[in-house]
């Protein structure tokens, strides 16, 4: 029987282990490349000052110029002159790692900078920091039935793993709405002892689809029940609203919305995540929340970068509406093929492809004929049958790699198989 040949055991002891660990492991590996969903990362590096051009290493050892069209550093801020610099005078100032969990020497003055900036942007009392904005989903929901005994959430469907991973862990009640459908969460409020505390999470844009959150009328609900409302506004923060604060922010919620969770990976073109809420709510997490406490806090230049990051996006309306317009472009060209987008006026751009094995096949083509980088989005990602290509344009994608992306797809979509009039429909 093979085992791993690294596989240490004590003496004396598991001399007939009656498993076949590498078998299963082969086992498993191959059920993904038998449905066509097996992960193949794209070794890619970015060069500063040049996004969206990238270079990629192939796996022959040889290199190809590239345009990534699925990033998230929505805005290009990732290599932003006010970002760097803030984390070059940061590292210069106090070194590499912060040395610690927030509660052992880990916290800084970058730190706390960082978290009045995010608070001010949300109009919270306070925010609270985490090491992405999945620890920052997990770690909160996970603990708010310490706080809240007896609480009752309410998911949306089609929530990122991270708020699923939470509510799961929880060990409370959890009720499930169909996405976006209001009357359903209305039915399950209902159902629920009217004195039981009560939480709504949900996002603001469903990356995958591209669709906004309805939150007025989830606040509405909400407020009939006595639930409190917890919103996740990963792909809308620095992008959408007067300063960036996200869609609630843009709608005039914001104030409705108990708990805002947002990321500094993505538009902000950092690391990390955190929640803006009321000060007693982040003072409760702080100290109950495992997934904060027992963990080294983020590196402060990441932290400085990050805050400069937040406070230039404030007063960078232009870039937002740049970001607008890049991406309705996109659509209208590519609508104007025939391609079966999905459009609900957010950012993203997914193209359904419907096809896991057309999917890879599709972005393998569009990387090596025309240097053109976007992933195939795959279950359990998305739904089996619903694989697409999800384009992020960006301030920084110009007419001339927008025109290549056209051409390219344009040429490869009928190469592969996909009859576009029928999808179109
Ligand atoms: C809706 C949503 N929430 C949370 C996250 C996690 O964000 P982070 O990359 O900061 O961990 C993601 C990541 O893509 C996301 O799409």
């Amino acid at each position: 029987m093979k085992r791993f040949s690294n596989l240490r055991r004590p003496p004396n002891l598991g001399a007939q282990i009656p498993v076949d660990y590498t078998a299963q492991l082969d086992t498993a590996i191959a059920r993904l490349h038998d449905e066509g969903r097996y992960r193949t990362f794209i070794d890619i590096e970015r060069r500063n000052g040049h996004f969206p051009h990238a270079v990629r290493t192939r796996p022959d050892g040889s290199q190809q110029n590239i345009t990534v069209w699925c990033g998230n550093d929505y805005l290009g801020m990732g290599q932003h002159p006010v970002v760097l610099n803030a984390m070059h005078e940061a590292v210069d100032a106090t070194g590499a790692g912060s040395g610690g969990t927030r509660n052992i020497s880990g916290t800084t003055v970058y730190h706390k900078r960082l978290e009045a900036e995010l608070a001010d942007l949300h109009g919270k009392e306070a925010a609270l920091l985490f090491t992405s904005a999945y620890i920052a989903n997990d770690a909160t929901l996970s603990t708010l039935p310490k706080l809240f005994p007896g609480l009752i959430i309410y998911s949306d469907a089609l929530n990122h793993a991270s708020m699923i991973e939470g509510v799961r862990r929880n060990g409370g009640a959890k009720r499930i709405f169909r996405h976006n459908d209001v009357a359903h969460l209305r039915e399950l409020l209902e159902a629920d002892d009217p004195k039981a505390p009560k939480l709504i999470a949900f996002e603001s844009i469903y990356s995958m689809d591209s669709d906004f959150g309805p939150i007025e009328e989830i606040c509405d609900l909400a407020d009939e029940f006595g639930a409190l409302t917890y919103l996740d506004e990963v792909h809308a923060v620095g992008m959408y609203g007067p300063r960036g604060g996200g869609v609630a922010e843009r709608d005039r919620l914001a104030h409705r919305i108990d708990i805002i969770n947002g990321t500094l990976a993505k538009a902000f073109g950092v690391i990390g995540g955190y929640i803006a809420a009321s000060a007693k709510f982040c003072d409760a997490v702080r100290s109950y929340a495992p997934g904060f406490i027992f963990t080294t806090s983020l590196p402060p230049a990441v932290a400085a970068g990050a805050a400069a990051s937040v406070a230039y996006l404030k007063s960078a309306p232009e870039l937002r509406k740049q970001h607008q317009t890049q991406a309705s472009i996109l659509k209208l060209r590519l609508k104007g093929m025939g391609l079966p987008l999905i459009d609900h006026g957010s950012h993203i751009v997914p193209v359904i492809v419907g096809n896991p094995i057309h999917t890879k096949k599709l972005s393998d083509m569009l990387l090596d004929d025309y240097g053109i980088y976007v992933q195939p989005i795959n279950f359990p990602t998305v739904p089996r049958g619903t694989e697409r290509l999800r384009f992020t344009p960006s301030p920084v994608h110009g007419s001339e790699e927008l025109d290549l992306l056209v051409t390219g797809l344009n040429a490869l979509w009928t190469q592969c198989e996909l009859n576009r009039d029928e999808r179109a429909g």
